[in-house]
């Protein structure tokens, strides 16, 4: 998800100081944000896209999933980061946000290495080999799912893999203690037990809406 940096000349100052978005994934944001206004926002922003393209670069990966594609930008910049013969396993309920994804990674040049499920993400997680081989995972779906999730990847996820998490910092309500709301309970008993899981090394970064970065041990 994308979160606007309240200074605009900073959020400028960050998009400018990535390596730039090509054409197709100019256009990708721009026909998300016309024909999907209410939604757009759920979509990485090109700075969170970029950091998941050198995680992927950085950890070698050939086995890849992400739990939420939406119209596919984060799964472009996951794609585009594989080591040869690598391949992403995409996971989305929306057959509608997803036909988007569809026509822009033919345009990217990344459809051969994406296998796209849909259904509920649990679902289709827990249907994988009960094997460590998974190398980088992303999680960007229902928050409220995020504790599932996070336990069926990490049970896949070889020494060294990656999990990276999205908007663990909820707007900032995960340290208002009035923040109630379902999800925002959820993603703060997460963090807890992350930052406190013997099983991993983390960091919270304070990219956009807060991503959570964990290297299985
Ligand atoms: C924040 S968007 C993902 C944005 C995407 N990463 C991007 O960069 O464009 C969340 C996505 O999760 C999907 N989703 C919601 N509940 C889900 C579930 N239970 N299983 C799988 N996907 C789900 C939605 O359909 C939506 O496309």
């Amino acid at each position: 998800m994308s979160i606007d940096i309240v200074n605009p000349a900073l959020n400028d100052y960050l998009l400018d100081h990535a390596t730039p978005a090509d054409d197709v994934l100019r256009e990708l944001a721009e026909e998300t944000h016309r024909v999907l206004p209410r939604n757009a926002g759920m979509q990485v922003s090109h700075d969170e896209g970029t950091f998941l393209t050198l995680l992927v670069k950085m950890t070698g990966t050939l086995h890849a999933v992400e739990v939420g594609t939406f119209t596919g930008y984060s799964s472009i910049c996951i794609a585009r980061g594989l080591a040869p013969g690598g391949r992403l396993l995409a996971c989305d309920v929306s057959e509608e946000w997803t036909g988007t994804a569809r026509r822009y990674w033919e345009r990217a040049g990344v459809a051969d290495r994406i296998d796209l499920r849909i259904a509920p993400a649990a679902e289709t997680l827990r249907a994988l080999p009960r094997e460590e081989y998974l190398d980088f995972a992303f999680i960007d779906a229902d928050k409220t799912g995020y504790p599932v999730y996070y336990e069926e990847l990490l049970s896949r996820l070889r020494p060294g893999g990656v999990i990276v998490l999205d908007n663990v910092l909820r707007g900032g309500r995960v340290v208002d203690p009035a923040a109630r709301d379902e999800a925002d309970v959820v993603i703060r008993g997460l963090n807890d037990a992350i930052a406190a899981d013997e099983r991993v090394e983390s960091v919270l970064l304070p990219l956009r809406d807060g991503v959570t970065v964990v290297r299985k041990r």
